[in-house]
């Protein structure tokens, strides 16, 4: 956390023709994952120059007090504070919450875009494979567990980024970690169908609070995205595809939109792309899997629905 980001009050007004208006997101604290560079840093850009209080993760601490402060120099608010955790433990996405509840009194917008691709099965230091651990199961966990503060902060909002690979992907109870037969892309198409699946399973446990969740695909954007661990068909593709891909600030639209625009106010359960609704992967309407794959994830977090004990769908 940046001692210097929590003492600065955000920018919360700016002069347009000589008139001096307050900005939208003013008096309001947001957290984004995975905003050290890609969408996150984009869409923290774009939220702090509206005025937002925004708070960034990423895995390593020197890059997110880097990023940070790039932020605050683009978007002239001094208000953006710096996180630091590895989100594919669950110890370390216990403490990233931890920090950030005794950083912020109130917390209006939590955007979960931390995510990645690996063409290779990693385990995790909670024995976990990686993309799953990262991607649906890591946003899980932290939302549940800042989940009180959001609904007293209500109204408030949850913006979980999805992928189009959404749709072609499935959920293989049988074997969700791939550990009897791993492929990159099928593991990221889980990842982000499990992504959708959560946020609409949250959005009917969280009807009447004044908190509201949304999915999204930002679309094909020019980021790190999969580099650590590319399949070599991804590579050549990206640099076959490179000028067709979106800018990171376009690719920002979409999630900064469902954080802030107030044509959005009580929407959710919604799946988006191009800042409008979209129809997902059938999947993603079904209760029962939903409610499953809900059960089997607070399962892998050890939360044991202590929360959600008197939660029952209707
Ligand atoms: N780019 C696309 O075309 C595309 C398309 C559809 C969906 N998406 C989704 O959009 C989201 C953002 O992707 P991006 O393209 O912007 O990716 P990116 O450029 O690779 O950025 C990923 C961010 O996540 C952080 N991160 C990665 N592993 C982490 C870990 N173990 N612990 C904590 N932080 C970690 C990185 O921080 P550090 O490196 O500093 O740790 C970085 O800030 C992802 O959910 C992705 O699946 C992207």
């Amino acid at each position: 956390m940046s001692e210097k980001g929590m003492h600065e009050e955000p920018l919360s007004s700016a002069s347009k023709n000589g008139v001096t208006e307050t900005l939208p997101m003013a008096g309001r604290v947001v957290l984004i994952t995975g905003a050290t560079g890609g969408i996150g840093k984009a869409t923290a850009i774009g939220l702090a120059t509206t005025g937002a209080r925004v708070g960034i993760t990423g895995g390593h601490p020197g890059r997110a007090e880097q990023a940070a402060a790039d932020i605050r120099a683009a978007s002239g608010n001094p208000a953006v504070d710096a996180f630091a955790a590895d989100l594919t433990s669950q110890a370390e996405v216990r403490r990233l919450a931890s920090d950030v509840l005794d950083a912020y009194p109130r917390l209006e917008v939590l955007v979960n875009n931390v995510g990645g691709f690996w063409a290779h099965r990693h385990q995790t230091a909670d024995g976990l494979e990686h993309t799953f651990a990262l991607n649906p199961l890591a946003p899980f966990l932290l939302t549940n567990l800042l989940l009180d503060r959001l609904k007293a902060s209500a109204s408030a909002r949850i913006v979980n980024v999805s992928s189009g690979a959404q749709s072609m992907g499935r959920i293989d109870f049988d074997d969700l970690q791939g550990a009897r037969n791993y492929s990159g892309q099928r593991a990221y198409n889980q990842s982000k169908l499990a992504t959708i699946m959560f946020t609409n399973e949250l959005a009917r446990r969280l009807e009447g609070t004044g908190v509201t969740a949304n999915s999204l695909h930002p679309g094909v954007v020019r980021t790190n995205f999969g580099a650590e661990d590319q399949a070599r068909w991804f590579a050549v593709l990206s640099r076959v595809i490179l000028p067709l891909l979106k800018t990171p600030a376009q690719g920002a639209q979409t999630p900064i939109y469902l954080a802030s625009s107030p044509e959005v106010d009580g929407v959710t359960g919604r799946f988006f792309a191009n800042r409008k609704p979209k129809t997902a992967n059938k999947l993603a309407d079904d209760i029962e899997v939903s409610a499953r794959l809900w059960r089997v994830s607070d399962d892998l977090v050890g939360m044991h629905d202590s929360r959600w004990g008197a939660f029952r769908h209707a």
